[in-house]
């Protein structure tokens, strides 16, 4: 297997064939994607809640998101590696934005970065995708602004503001985005600019028609208990399993049979115990 590439996702959005995304935020979970083949790797700011306990993205800085950029990258050899810019990196001015983009890729090890916006960063989004640093756009639901917007919701229901959405996507694919997130927009939306756009469009809670999808690690495997969106589907019962060996482990060390001296412990060398007492 070879690295993914941004040529190949655009042939597999032209195919038709659906392009999987998945939040990791450390070295093992990086591996697990990379071991059965999911396309891109995406070093999410959903860090902040479901890795670090911050109660918004808005609070992660650009060095905790470095942090973790790195050991993802260590991890995920064959993925293709996307990450968030941090609330506040690429905000001050374009220059400012480039200054952080680079410092993701030096230090950060990641091929892609990701912005949340429209056409109020697309001067931004086209200055560091021409100094080399592809772009990610996400549109939609952006969570960096979930204070601005009273919360986290669906987006995009009424005519004004699903014309919005989409030219939000048009000037971000202008601006020359390389993709685009799509969060917590109607179906038919997504179908809709999925087919505007010439980039591929990968949906969270957008539905079945656009290029791909993504979702977090922790939702995906029940290790995260906080409210789950309407969008989340469990695939697996990860936190079950997690609770289950800590009850057992607990268990094993308070009745004592665990650990067992033999098969867990070892022995002093032939004759020493003796000429040690
Ligand atoms: O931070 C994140 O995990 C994301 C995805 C949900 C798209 O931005
Ligand atoms: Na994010």
């Amino acid at each position: 297997r070879k690295k993914m590439t941004i040529q190949q996702l655009n042939q597999m959005r032209h195919a038709g064939t659906p392009i999987t995304m998945l939040t990791a935020y450390d070295f093992p979970t990086a591996r697990a994607l990379d071991t059965h083949g999911v396309d891109i790797a995406l070093v999410g700011d959903s860090l902040a809640q479901v890795c670090l306990g911050l109660p918004s993205t808005t609070r992660l800085t650009l060095d905790e998101m470095l942090h973790h950029t790195r050991a993802v990258a260590r991890g995920a050899v064959h993925p293709f590696i996307v990450a968030d810019m941090p609330f506040g990196s690429y905000h001050a001015s374009p220059e400012d934005a480039v200054r952080s983009a680079v410092r993701m890729v030096q230090d950060g090890h990641v091929e892609a970065v990701k912005l949340e916006g429209g056409p109020e960063i697309a001067a931004t989004v086209r200055r560091i995708s021409q100094v080399g640093v592809p772009v990610m756009a996400h549109v939609g639901l952006m969570p960096q602004r979930h204070t601005a917007l009273s919360g986290y919701r669906v987006q995009g229901r009424d005519a004004p503001r699903a014309r919005s959405v989409l030219d939000d996507a048009l000037a971000l694919e202008e601006a020359g985005a390389f993709a685009v997130v799509l969060e917590a927009i109607p179906h038919r939306l997504a179908e809709y600019i999925t087919a505007r756009l010439t980039i591929p469009t990968i949906g969270i809670g957008a539905g079945p028609g656009t290029s791909g999808q993504v979702l977090v690690w922790d939702d995906v495997m029940t290790r995260w208990h906080g409210k789950k969106a309407k969008f989340v589907r469990r695939f697996a019962d990860v936190g079950h399993e997690e609770g289950r060996g800590i009850q057992n482990y607990i268990s094993a060390v308070q009745d004592g049979s665990f650990p067992d001296a033999q098969t867990e412990g070892y022995e002093m060398a032939t004759g020493e115990w003796e000429k040690f007492l």
